[in-house]
């Protein structure tokens, strides 16, 4: 944790909203999270969302493929409620996975494409899971998508970056390791590996 009288004038406010807000996503999460919950979780994640004067790009530089696209600004010590920053390239896309947690995603700059799937069967041994595309919705500045652990969508950027959002998950990124990731034309289910290479905002708490 950085001491708070080293901080920039604007990592110091970042720091102050992301103390609040963590607090009330604390509150409204600790009854139990179901889509009503969720929803009022998103209201509160694009209120900070909208301030983009706290997230330039020149802080939050767009991170190459191959590692994670995160800038870490808040995690509990028991790796609960973690927020994040994403920068992805331009160009990036994910398969279709799920998260084994609760994830809210607002947007900050550009447009992030997400397909949304339901799951159509599974097989007895649950390595086969065919899903198909139900819905999309575009993540832009001011609006977001929550998702429940078990809910699964695909991200596609196009070349109209700089991209950034806010992801805000019930369990950090790093320690999801039961993730799986779904093959739309056969059904084969893959571990969708936990994140590495997350790096630390200014005034990351
Ligand atoms: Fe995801």
């Amino acid at each position: 944790m950085s001491n708070t009288h080293d901080l920039s004038e604007r990592a110091a406010a970042r720091r102050a909203l992301v103390v609040d807000l963590m607090q009330r996503v604390r509150e409204l999460a600790a009854p139990g999270v179901d889509r009503v919950a969720l929803a009022r979780i998103k209201d509160e994640l694009c209120r900070l969302a909208l301030r983009q004067d706290l997230f330039p790009v020149q802080e939050f530089a767009a991170i190459e493929a191959g590692s994670s696209s995160m800038y870490r600004l808040s995690e509990d010590a028991d790796h609960r409620y973690a927020l994040y920053v994403s920068c992805p390239q331009q160009g990036r896309s994910t398969p279709p996975h799920d998260h084994t947690t609760w994830a809210v995603i607002v947007g900050v700059r550009g447009r992030e494409h997400n397909r949304l799937y339901r799951k159509t069967s599974v097989s007895a041994d649950g390595h086969t899971v065919m899903v198909e595309q139900v819905d999309s919705f575009d993540v832009v500045p001011g609006s977001g998508l929550a998702l429940m652990p078990e809910d699964v969508h695909s991200i596609h950027l196009g070349d109209d970056g700089p991209h950034m959002n806010l992801h805000l998950y019930g369990v950090g990124i790093e320690h999801l390791h039961d993730r799986s990731a779904f093959d739309l034309q056969t059904g084969a289910v893959r571990k969708f590996p936990a994140a590495s290479g997350v790096k630390l905002a200014e005034g990351a708490l």
